[in-house]
């Protein structure tokens, strides 16, 4: 039992992401985003789920349908509106931090356009104001699933080196304009989701690229946002000299299966899905281990002179990240039991428990993550996302008693605490969805994060009314005792 506490000016609050919160999604000049096209997935299809590769004609389907009840991303909670009476709960809380993202859309409604949406800069100004009026420091995004769909239909996404351009006009403007109100800053959500899904992660269609190419086009995506993530830490580091921007990943650990050597070796193959885009952004370089892997699957990225260049300059501060579960590595021809994960299905570990959603649930594997980040980084770490999606019950009186929320929290955070206590430089951590919202994978409702819960259903229908759920005190203790009251 560690007895070293996290630090004192440690960063507790939570994550949420515009997409899945804000609604209003074609409000005040907001132009729409891959999210916004992304259909519901009902109850009976949710073990079916695939992650969305839409075509073209989908995507312009979609944008004319306008029965927004079966894109929930579109209406979200309707955090537009209530962002005061949201964030006073938040204070209420005792948040230190709220990790928020700006949708790119609601600045450059379309993403290649010249002059920004004042509509749009207003909005997150006056967030950011309230988020200051009420002691709480914000952590923001710039892209959290929220390439605006133009820059799908037009370019081909992130395979179109264009975007990184557009990109750093975007967040130039965005650094410019908040410079005194922010100083805490992600480049991409979960930069490593390209890999498992090229629309979620790269914003390119399934007829854009041959089924051949796709792993070329996925690797040459994400040296485009390497790129345009290092301009960005570039932009910042020039307009916030006092400000921090990170590189943010999915938090994966995998295990290998047996100790066969050939389970070990795609143990590591599998962890360097997450530690390849991390190796990028926090050493400025390509790893050696990828120029194998490229030769052998025939990938051959272009390049322009300056990028090596402006890889290796422009180092992020710290590296965030979320963490969910963990996950078992195999050699291929391995048969056995598999459950499924944020973004990738895993076979199952036999010493794990699973959520409703059948996610595995592992607080020691996170203190293994952080240290392994940190003997490979040696920078600071922020814990950016992390919670159980589960069901809730609504007791007659309107209480809800979720201790299996505050039992993953807690053994999470007394990993974490561990973690600090081996050495680990950890900034902050935000709780994923401190108040209910939009599920990312599903767009159900029903699967809810919050210490706050929020009246809304699967299909959109309830009051919007807010409330605290048991474990809303739990973390409010949680804070005001810096984690020693778990
Ligand atoms: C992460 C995403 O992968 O997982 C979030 O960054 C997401 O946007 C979270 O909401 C949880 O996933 P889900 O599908 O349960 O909402």
């Amino acid at each position: 039992m560690s007895i070293k506490g996290f630090p004192e000016n440690f960063m507790w609050g939570g994550a949420i992401a515009a997409n899945q919160v804000e609604g209003s999604y074609d409000k005040d000049g907001k132009g729409p985003n891959i999210s916004d096209v992304v259909k519901v997935v009902r109850p009976e299809d949710r073990k079916k789920m695939k992650l969305p590769f839409p075509t073209t004609e989908e995507v312009k389907e979609a944008l004319a349908n306008k029965n927004d009840k079966d894109y929930p991303k579109r209406y979200g909670i309707d955090f537009y509106n209530r962002y005061k009476e949201d964030i006073a709960l938040f204070k209420e809380m005792g948040f230190k931090t709220l990790r928020v993202s700006i949708s790119w859309g609601r600045i450059f409604p379309d993403g290649d356009d010249l002059e920004p949406n004042e509509a749009g800069l207003k909005f997150y100004d006056d967030l950011f104001d309230e988020l200051h009026k009420q002691g709480i420091e914000p952590v923001v995004t710039l892209s959290h699933y929220e390439t605006p769909v133009h820059l799908a239909l037009e370019y081909g996404g992130w395979t179109n080196r264009k975007l990184v351009d557009f990109f750093e006009r975007y967040a130039q403007t965005v650094f410019t304009r908040f410079k005194d109100k922010v100083k805490y800053w992600i480049t991409f959500n979960e930069i490593n989701a390209i890999m498992m899904s090229p629309y979620i992660g790269g914003a390119f269609l399934r007829d854009q690229v041959k089924d051949e190419d796709i792993l070329q086009a996925k690797f040459q995506a994400a040296h485009h946002q390497f790129v345009a993530s290092a301009k960005a830490v570039k932009a910042l580091h020039e307009t916030i000299p006092d400000g921090q921007i990170g590189c943010m990943v999915i938090g994966m650990l995998n295990y290998a299966n047996t100790t066969h050597p050939e389970d070990v070796l795609e143990a590591l193959n599998d962890q360097r899905n997450t530690f390849f885009f991390t190796d990028v952004m926090a050493r400025g370089h390509y790893p050696a281990y990828m120029t194998r892997f490229f030769d052998d699957n025939g990938i051959v990225i272009e390049k322009d002179e300056s990028d090596e260049k402006v890889l290796q300059e422009n180092l992020v501060d710290y590296v965030a990240l979320s963490y969910y579960m963990s996950s078992v590595s195999a050699r291929p021809e391995t048969e056995g039991e598999r459950v499924a994960g944020n973004i990738m299905s895993s076979l199952k570990n036999p010493y794990l428990e699973a959520s409703d959603w059948g996610w595995q649930i592992d607080p020691k594997g996170l203190r293994t993550l952080l240290n392994m980040f940190t003997d490979r980084y040696e920078k600071p770490l922020f814990v950016v996302e992390n919670g159980l999606g589960a069901f809730d019950k609504v007791e007659e009186d309107g209480s809800i008693h979720d201790e299996y929320r505050m039992a993953y929290l807690r053994e999470h955070i007394r990993e974490m605490r561990e973690a600090v206590a081996d050495g680990v430089d950890l900034m902050g951590y935000t709780a994923w969805g401190p108040i209910d919202l939009i599920s990312f994978s599903t767009s159900e409702m029903s699967k809810r994060y919050g210490f706050i819960y929020v009246d809304q259903d699967d299909y959109g229908n309830g009051t919007l009314d807010r409330s605290r759920k048991d474990s809303f005190y739990w973390y409010q203790k949680v804070i005001e005792t810096n984690g020693r009251d778990l």
